[in-house]
């Protein structure tokens, strides 16, 4: 899988991306810096923030920024925006990509499980784009946030409400805003996936055998998981100059595996071809 976009596509951008230490945020970040832009991370560990900033920075010219945070937290969203406007000068592009998430029967949660999940993805986002939405405004800059969601965020699911709650919000945040901002230039859109493998992810939704159980790959209608490659390629597309006329979209990359759940007679595909000439003969003969 290769990227998608002309060198330096992304040159001159500043782009902030949330949880971009590990999984599909760290993936878009090298695919980012590989465009030509200098990306700032942020996150909880700051050993790993540092890590794969001097990985990706030995190998580029362009460059990544760690600086810790814990989203939730605004005091702290304020530092890194300080000290991301010191070291670059501005903040183009904002990638409210952190989260948290379990699988857990809804009756067994406390009122605080579902506060750690709706801070970190709700209350996260809204810190980081309203307060750096503030100084664009401020600094007539067209700002561009491109927030990642899931599909369950208009369907809703079982098993993970905190994270649906949340995300629905942030859909909505982005939709709204996107009109809203639309007058200062702001734009806002959102990437939904499907299934893609991280550690994250995987071992908090798949624990245990659950993964030899629920193979994710099996809910897919194209009969695969999603590669990083295809998320960055998209995102790098949202945040680029290319999309300009995109805003309030979201774009779902999942291989249609939340279409298969929704259209009624999809299980059809169980039917073997051999019933289908049955089926078929039946209607001929009536
Ligand atoms: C039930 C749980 C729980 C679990 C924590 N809690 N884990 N309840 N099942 N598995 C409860 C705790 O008991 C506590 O409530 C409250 O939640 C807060 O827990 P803490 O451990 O103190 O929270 P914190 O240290 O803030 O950690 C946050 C976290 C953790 C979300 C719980 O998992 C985390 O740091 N996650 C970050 C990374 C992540 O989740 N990545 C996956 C994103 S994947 P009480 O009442 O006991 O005090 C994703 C994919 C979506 O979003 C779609 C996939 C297809
Ligand atoms: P991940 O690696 O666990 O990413 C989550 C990131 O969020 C981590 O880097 C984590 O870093 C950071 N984070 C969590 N809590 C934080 C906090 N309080 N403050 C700051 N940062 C915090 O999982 P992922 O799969 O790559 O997920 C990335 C995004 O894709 C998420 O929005 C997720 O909902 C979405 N998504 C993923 C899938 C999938 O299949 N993988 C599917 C649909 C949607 P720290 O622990 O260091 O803080």
């Amino acid at each position: 899988m290769k990227g998608m976009l002309k060198e330096n596509s992304l040159r001159n951008k500043v782009i902030l991306v949330t949880g971009g230490g590990s999984g599909l945020g760290k993936s878009m970040v090298e695919y980012f810096v590989e465009l030509g832009a200098n990306v700032i991370i942020t996150s909880r560990r700051k050993d790993l923030l540092d890590e794969v900033a001097k990985k990706i920075n030995a190998e580029n010219e362009s460059e990544v920024f760690p600086v810790p945070c814990d989203v939730r937290n605004i005091n702290e969203v304020e530092k890194v925006l300080d000290e991301a406007y010191k070291k670059f000068g501005k903040v183009d592009c904002l990638i409210n990509n952190a989260a948290g998430n379990f699988i857990s029967p809804t009756e067994r949660l406390s009122t605080r499980a579902f506060d750690a999940i709706i801070d970190i993805v709700l209350k996260g986002t809204i810190n980081f784009t309203l307060t750096l939405g503030k100084k664009w405004i401020e600094e007539k800059i067209n700002g561009n946030v491109l927030n990642i969601v899931t599909t369950y965020s208009w369907t809703g699911s079982g098993y993970v409400v905190p994270s649906a709650c949340a995300k629905a919000g942030v859909l909505s945040l982005t939709r709204s805003l996107a009109v809203e901002w639309a007058k200062y230039k702001i734009r806002f859109n959102a990437i939904a996936p499907g299934p893609f493998p991280t550690k994250g992810a995987w071992e908090r939704l798949l624990p245990g055998d659950l993964k030899d159980k629920f193979d994710p790959s099996k809910k897919v209608p194209v009969g695969r998981v999603g590669e990083h490659q295809e998320l960055s390629n998209l995102a790098a597309y949202l945040v680029s100059d290319y999309s300009s006329y995109i805003n309030g979209e979201v774009i779902t990359i999942d291989g249609a595996e939340w279409l298969k759940g929704a259209g009624q007679f999809n299980h059809l595909e169980m039917v073997s071809d051999q019933m289908w000439d049955m089926f078929e003969m039946m209607r001929k003969k009536k």
